[in-house]
């Protein structure tokens, strides 16, 4: 289906721009579009350019270890291994940072102990360096699960998160709402339809000092249909796999990971946080994470303390799971110094009471600010947040447009309301009335 990122191969230049938002088209310059417009439809010659030169040179890769995953299903297993020599090639600047981190460990143990061993020696899509096994169960050495207890809404995939820190680093929590990650970080995120079939994964590494994107590498990986493997795309994907979903570019990554700088401000240095969304204090603590805020601070991964009774949104069950639900759907571009429409849906630690928290100030009994012209808003509700009445408020109102309506909210990464994100946030606002 068509959303907001547009990638597709079958759209015309015409369509191509009316599927991107209006914010973001403005934001990217017309030889920046058209750039990304031919190479949209690339991936496919190419791929199947490489697949039919790459068959010989193939066969020996398939040789050396491969006896349970490799061969079975030759045709999958060859269009993927050749497009990842590719990569290998193309992709040198990332291919170093995790190599050196994560691939020394773990692929030196590795070699030791499988030589022997008569099981799979090669990992599962190796290009990932995140598992130890050919099915995809062991996390390689130093990788750690964790979840984040208000979830962003992707349609109803379930994702699986997962981060390793270099050995002996620490995260700088000097600043406990904008952690700083050390040189070597890497965090990933796969995507599962609730059937259990692995889309896509998404990567996150470290490669400069300093905060901000530029010293991060962004990737994702399509997996193939046996889920042994990934192939990097760049250009992102629609409808990937025969499902609804569609694979962002890696460009697109930075409209919600942006480091604090949101809407359509100059980037302000002095300003620049660093763009890990998901792995912070209020979103790891709680209980029902691999990796806890408790676990962090035991185990030494954060250079200073952050009390636990802080690190979390205040307010009754129905009013904190509502902020939670906008702080991860919402605060990543409602953040930072400069959000759109200054609007904040982001919580900082140590609000004591549900009034402390910026996003009620912004938004309860707050007047909705004028839209940009054209964009068909007569019936916008003129409160972002009417106490007792969600069917005047905006917020909600905006939940559920998607991109084929004028005003979505959130304006990518979602074609499907989030029905129950939905519903806790008019049960808020109806409380509040009461
Ligand atoms: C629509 C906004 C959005 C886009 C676009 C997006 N992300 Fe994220 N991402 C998030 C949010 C919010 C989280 C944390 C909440 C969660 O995981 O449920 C997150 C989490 C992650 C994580 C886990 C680590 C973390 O930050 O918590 C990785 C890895 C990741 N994203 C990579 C990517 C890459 C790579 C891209 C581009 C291909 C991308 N993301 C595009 C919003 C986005
Ligand atoms: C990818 C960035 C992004 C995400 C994610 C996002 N927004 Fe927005 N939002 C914007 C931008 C940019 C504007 C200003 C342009 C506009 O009004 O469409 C905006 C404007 C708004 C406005 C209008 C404010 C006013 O005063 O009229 C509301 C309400 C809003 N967003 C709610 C939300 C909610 C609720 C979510 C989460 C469910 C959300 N947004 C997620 C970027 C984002």
């Amino acid at each position: 289906m068509l959303n907001s990122f547009g990638g597709g191969c079958d759209l015309g230049d015409e369509d191509r721009h009316t599927a991107l938002e209006p914010m973001f088209v403005s934001k990217l310059p017309p030889a920046l579009l058209l750039v990304f417009s031919l190479t949209a439809c690339d991936t496919g010659s190419e791929e199947s350019a490489t697949a039919a030169t790459g068959d010989t040179s193939d066969d020996s890769v398939g040789t050396t270890g491969d006896t349970s995953t490799g061969d079975t299903s030759t045709g999958d297993t060859t269009e993927n291994e050749t497009v990842d020599t590719d990569d290998s090639t193309a992709g040198d600047t990332t291919g170093n940072t995790t190599g050196n981190t994560t691939g020394d460990t773990t692929g030196d143990t590795d070699d030791d102990t499988t030589t022997d061993d008569t099981s799979g020696a090669q990992p599962c899509a190796p290009d990932l360096e995140l598992y130890d096994d050919a099915n995809c169960e062991q996390l390689a050495d130093g990788i750690v699960a964790f979840t984040p207890q208000h979830k962003l809404w992707s349609d109803g995939l379930d994702k699986h998160r997962f981060i390793y820190l270099p050995p002996g680093e620490t995260i700088d929590v000097s600043n406990p709402n904008a952690w700083e990650f050390p040189v070597g970080t890497v965090l990933w995120k796969h995507f599962d339809t609730p059937e259990g079939q692995r889309i896509e994964t998404r990567r996150l590494t470290k490669h400069g000092v300093g905060v901000g994107a530029d010293n991060w590498t962004f990737e994702t990986f399509l997996w193939n249909e046996a889920g042994d493997d990934v192939t990097a795309l760049e250009d992102g994907l629609e409808n990937a796999l025969g499902t609804d979903h569609d694979i962002p570019s890696t460009e697109d990554c930075q409209e919600c990971h942006n480091g604090g700088q949101t809407g359509m401000m100059m980037p302000n240095p002095n300003e620049l946080i660093d763009i890990p969304l998901g792995f912070s204090a209020i979103q790891l603590n709680h209980e029902a994470s691999e990796t806890t805020l408790a676990s962090l601070l035991a185990d030494g991964w954060l250079n200073g303390s952050i009390e636990l009774a802080d690190a979390n949104i205040p307010g009754d069950a129905i009013a904190e799971a509502a902020l939670g639900y906008l702080h991860a759907n919402c605060g990543h571009c409602h953040g930072g110094p400069n959000p759109p429409k200054n609007l904040t849906l982001w919580i900082d630690i140590g609000a004591a009471t549900v009034e402390n928290t910026t996003t009620y100030q912004d938004t309860v009994d707050q007047p909705t600010q004028p839209v940009m012209p054209n964009m068909g808003l007569d019936e916008l509700p003129p409160w972002r947040i009417l106490p007792g009445d969600p069917q005047n408020s905006a917020i909600p109102w905006r939940m559920e447009k998607r991109t084929n309506d004028a005003a979505p909210m959130p304006p990518l990464g979602t074609e499907i309301v989030d029905d129950e994100g939905l519903s806790l946030v008019e049960t808020w606002i109806n409380d509040l009335g009461a």
